[in-house]
């Protein structure tokens, strides 16, 4: 997927504010290793490790056009890597903090990728994951519709992305199958408020609309975000627009 780092940073103090809420959950012990999966650009990866004192931390991040901006933020103690997070999984390295924001929902089956994550936790360790909830959130359902329609479906060779977050009791079913000691698992709406629906649309181009539009060209592109453009301002008709978007956290110890 073709990530763009300047627009996804548009909305930086959004999207860095379930990030402060994860943080937050985290154990803070010295001279710990982390990894951060699907770390972006690495701004957050960062802040990650100076809340660490000591610790080593690891970003690793399947896009190259993110990690172009990781250089700014690495040091002796923060380090980036160009990789997918199926491939962190099969190298069997093990860490005290398993930690991701915003980046799992990209990845599929999480009912087998779940306990593969727990996997790479240590004895004592401890799990922190933020997701939207793309199967309740407004803007991902009207573009996922959207792609249902002609001539959308068509060119899209009736392809839809189906969203892999799962129920908020399934994960926290998973945690403790797999053998969490103490979990916290909750939902939570960051309110978005922005200057009406074509802002909204601004706000999932950075994200959910990507891998559309990366499988459409032309005409049909143009239609397409014109025609989301459309739904969202019919749905979001005033100024501001209030957006509640809906996110998963989750942490667990083990
Ligand atoms: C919404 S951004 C979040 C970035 C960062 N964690 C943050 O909070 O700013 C999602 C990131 O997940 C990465 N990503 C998506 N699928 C991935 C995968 N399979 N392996 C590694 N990274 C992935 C993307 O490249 C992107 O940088």
């Amino acid at each position: 997927m073709a990530w763009n780092p300047d627009i996804y940073n548009k909305f930086k103090s959004e999207r860095f504010a379930p990030f402060y809420d994860c943080l937050n959950l985290v154990a803070i012990r010295p001279g710990i290793d982390v990894i951060d999966l699907g770390c972006g650009t690495g701004e957050l990866t960062r802040k990650l490790a100076d809340a660490l004192p000591g610790s080593k931390v690891l970003g690793i991040d399947s896009s190259q056009e993110m990690l172009n901006d990781s250089k700014a933020f690495a040091n002796e103690q923060v380090q980036f890597k160009l990789r997918g997070i199926e491939e962190q999984i099969n190298l069997d390295e093990k860490w005290d903090l398993v930690f991701s924001n915003a980046a799992i929902q990209w990845v599929y089956n999480h009912e087998e990728l779940m306990p593969e994550i727990i996997s790479m936790i240590k004895p004592g360790g401890q799990l922190v994951i933020q997701l939207p909830n793309q199967n309740q959130n407004l803007s991902n359902l009207i573009l996922d519709d959207l792609a249902t329609q002609e001539p959308f479906c068509t060119a899209l060779q009736n392809w839809t992305r189906n969203s892999p977050v799962l129920d908020i009791e399934r994960y926290a079913q998973i945690l403790f199958e797999n053998g969490s000691k103490q979990m916290s698992v909750f939902e939570k709406i960051y309110p978005l408020v922005l200057k009406d629906g074509d802002a909204l649309f601004d706000w999932v181009s950075g994200t959910a609309l990507i891998p559309y539009t990366e499988r459409l060209s032309g005409d049909t592109k143009e239609q397409f975000n014109t025609a989301y453009k459309e739904r969202l301002k019919s749905r979001f008709p005033k100024s501001p627009a209030f957006y509640p978007f809906k996110r998963i956290i989750m942490e667990a110890k083990f």
